[in-house]
C-alpha cells in the first residue's frame, strides 16, 4: 500500500476516535449530544472557570501540570488578585495546583482517589466533562445518594448540588429499553438552569485550557497564519496574471 493512502486512512481512524469516546455509558438520549461550546480564547470565561475550579474542585482534584504563575499570566489575572482569590493559604505563585487531599484519604472517603484533572479533557473530551457535571441525579440506591448519566455509579458526590439543586431522572420506555426523557427539578439550587449551564461551561472551558495551556495562543496565531496565507494567495494570483499577460 502506498504511503499517502495509508496516512489518509490513519488520519481518518484518529478523527473517528473521539466519536467512540463520546458514546459512553448511561441511558441513551439527547444528553449524549450536549456540548459545552467552549471558547478557549474567552479570557473572562477562563478566569471565571479558574475561580470555580479553585472554589469547588481543588479541594479534591489537582492540576499537577499547571503552575499558578503560568495560569495567572495566561489568564491575565493580576498578581494581587491571584494572591487574594486563587492561591490557597500557604501556596506560592510558582507552585503547581495540587490538592490538599491526600490520595489515601480520597480512596478511604470516596472509595476512589479523585483523579488529577490536568489532562481530563484530553483523555475523555470536553463534552464528556460537561455532560458529567450536568447529569448528576438523585438515586437512593447508591452509597452517596446520587448517580450520574455520563459516569454511572460514580464515586464523586454531586459537589455542585447547592448551585444546581437536586434533580431526578425522567425516563420513558421505547422499544423495550429505558430512554432518557429529561430531568425533574426536585429542589431549586442557588442558580437558574441557564446560570448553572454557564457555570459548568466556564469550568469545562478552564479545564480544556489546563489540558493544553498553549492552545489559546496557538488558536489566535492560527488566525493570523490563515490571513497571511489568504493574502499571499491573492498576491500570487495577481502575479500569475501579470506574467501570463506577457506570454499571451
Ligand atoms: C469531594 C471531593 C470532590 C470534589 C470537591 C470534586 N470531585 Fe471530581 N471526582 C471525585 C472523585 C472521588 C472522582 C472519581 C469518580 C469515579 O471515578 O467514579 C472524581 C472524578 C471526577 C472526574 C472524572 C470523571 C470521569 O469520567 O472519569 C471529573 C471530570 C471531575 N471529577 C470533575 C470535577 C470538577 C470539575 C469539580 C469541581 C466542580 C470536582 N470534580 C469536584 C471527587 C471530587
Amino acid at each position: 500500500m502506498r504511503n499517502p493512502l495509508r496516512n489518509a486512512i490513519l488520519a481518518l481512524a484518529f478523527l473517528a476516535a473521539p466519536a467512540v469516546h463520546a458514546a459512553g455509558g448511561g441511558l441513551p438520549g439527547e444528553w449524549q449530544k450536549w456540548q459545552p461550546g467552549n471558547e478557549i480564547n474567552n479570557i473572562a470565561s477562563l478566569q471565571r472557570g479558574a475561580g470555580h475550579f479553585m472554589g469547588y474542585c481543588a479541594g479534591c482534584h489537582s492540576l499537577k501540570y499547571v503552575r499558578y504563575s503560568r495560569l495567572a499570566a495566561d489568564l491575565k489575572i493580576p498578581e494581587a488578585q491571584l494572591e487574594s482569590t486563587l492561591l490557597p493559604p500557604g501556596a506560592k505563585k510558582g507552585d503547581y495546583v495540587i490538592t490538599a487531599l491526600a490520595a489515601a484519604d480520597g480512596e478511604a472517603w470516596f472509595g476512589k482517589t479523585p483523579p488529577d484533572l490536568s489532562l481530563i479533557t484530553r483523555a475523555k473530551g470536553s463534552d464528556h466533562v460537561y455532560r458529567f457535571l450536568k447529569t448528576f441525579y438523585v438515586d437512593d440506591k447508591t452509597v452517596n445518594g446520587t448517580n450520574n448519566l455520563a459516569l454511572p455509579g460514580t464515586a464523586m458526590p454531586h459537589v455542585l448540588s447547592a448551585l444546581q439543586g437536586a434533580q431526578a431522572l425522567k425516563t420513558v420506555k421505547k422499544d423495550g429499553h429505558e430512554h432518557f426523557e429529561g430531568f425533574e427539578q426536585l429542589e431549586p439550587g442557588q442558580l437558574t438552569a441557564a446560570q448553572y449551564d454557564e457555570f459548568v461551561r466556564d469550568t469545562v472551558n478552564f479545564l480544556e485550557y489546563a489540558g493544553e495551556p498553549a492552545k489559546a495562543k496557538r488558536m489566535s496565531l492560527g488566525v493570523w497564519v490563515i490571513l497571511f496565507l489568504l493574502m499571499f494567495t491573492a498576491f500570487a494570483y495577481l502575479l500569475k496574471k501579470e506574467y501570463w499577460r506577457d506570454v499571451k
